[in-house]
């Protein structure tokens, strides 16, 4: 049975007390609606050694636009308890809003440059809010190692400079992203699609598919443009789809072998994101 933990000072005596009987602690932050996507990540952990295995589920008020999705965001505590328990994981931690933001809250955690661009752009407020709650999170659990998707290449990218910079002792581990059979990436918002909308969402896969075998073949310039045609097909707006630097996550100047192609686009109320790090992740 996992235990399921509402409170950050308990998680904190709950996770010091494992550590002084010398468990290595594996965390994986969450928003809940866990999917396969997520799990992998608990594996991850325990693949690494982790023998306190923490999944926080929290719906996080704070990286919500005010015309976001927070208020119909899934929220699936039963289920998410008995999938993470089949995993293995012996602490749950999911307080309530209030609890993480009391009245009178008012710090936050802002990484700068990586933040700007793509995601930024379009969603402002975001990664000051998830770096603001991801930092909370490693401090309360204070584990050894945090399990993150590259599935959010960028929210990855702007978390392992956090704890750079912030001198957080945890090794940030990044994983592939998890995909349905017919290439969806997997998503807790893949629940708002209807059918035919979950069908026109394919043309993400099929257009990384797409840059994928041109660069297998040795092309190098205009991938993203072969994504962006057979996903502006099929969706009602496209927010970005560009090639950028895996490292820098600034667009590419000059085509080159390190490639990172990043999407973001509606289909109806949904908003989707995805990409491909070339040369790295298997094929859509
Ligand atoms: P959430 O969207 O629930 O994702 C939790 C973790 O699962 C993130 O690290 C995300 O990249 C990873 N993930 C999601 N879909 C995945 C997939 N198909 N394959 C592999 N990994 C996947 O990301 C957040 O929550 C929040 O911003 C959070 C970090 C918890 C802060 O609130």
């Amino acid at each position: 049975m996992a235990q399921i933990i509402r409170d950050a000072r308990e998680l904190f005596e709950r996770c010091e007390h494992a550590r002084r009987e010398g468990a290595r602690v594996g965390f994986v932050p969450t928003m809940g609606a866990l999917h396969d996507g997520h799990l992998a990540l608990v594996d991850e952990a325990t693949r690494r050694g982790a023998t306190l295995r923490v999944v926080s589920i929290f719906v996080n008020p704070l990286q919500f636009g005010v015309n976001e999705d927070f208020g119909r965001y899934p929220r699936t505590l039963e289920a998410d308890v008995e999938r993470c328990e089949a995993r293995g994981v012996e602490l749950i931690y999911s307080p309530p809003p209030e609890r993480m933001y009391p009245p009178g809250f008012q710090t936050h955690v802002e990484v700068e440059q990586v933040t700007q661009r793509w995601e930024g752009t379009f969603r402002p407020t975001h990664f000051r809010g998830v770096t603001t709650v991801v930092t909370k999170l490693l401090l309360a659990v204070g584990p050894s190692i945090a399990v993150f998707g590259r599935k959010d290449f960028q929210q990855f990218k702007t978390l392992s400079r956090l704890v750079q910079d912030l001198d957080i002792p945890v090794e940030l581990v990044g994983m592939p992203t998890v995909r349905e059979a017919d290439g969806l990436a997997l998503s807790s918002r893949n629940r708002y699609l209807a059918p035919s909308e979950r069908e026109r969402a394919l043309a993400i896969a099929r257009g990384l598919r797409k840059a994928y075998d041109a660069y297998a073949s040795g092309q190098r310039a205009g991938l993203a443009e072969l994504a962006r045609a057979e996903i502006e097909a099929a969706f009602d707006r496209i927010d970005y789809v560009e090639a950028v630097h895996p490292d820098t996550l600034e667009p590419l100047e000059t085509p080159s072998d390190a490639q990172l192609i990043l999407v973001a686009a509606h289909v109806g109320k949904t908003r989707l994101i995805d990409n491909l790090w070339l040369g790295h992740d298997a094929r859509p």
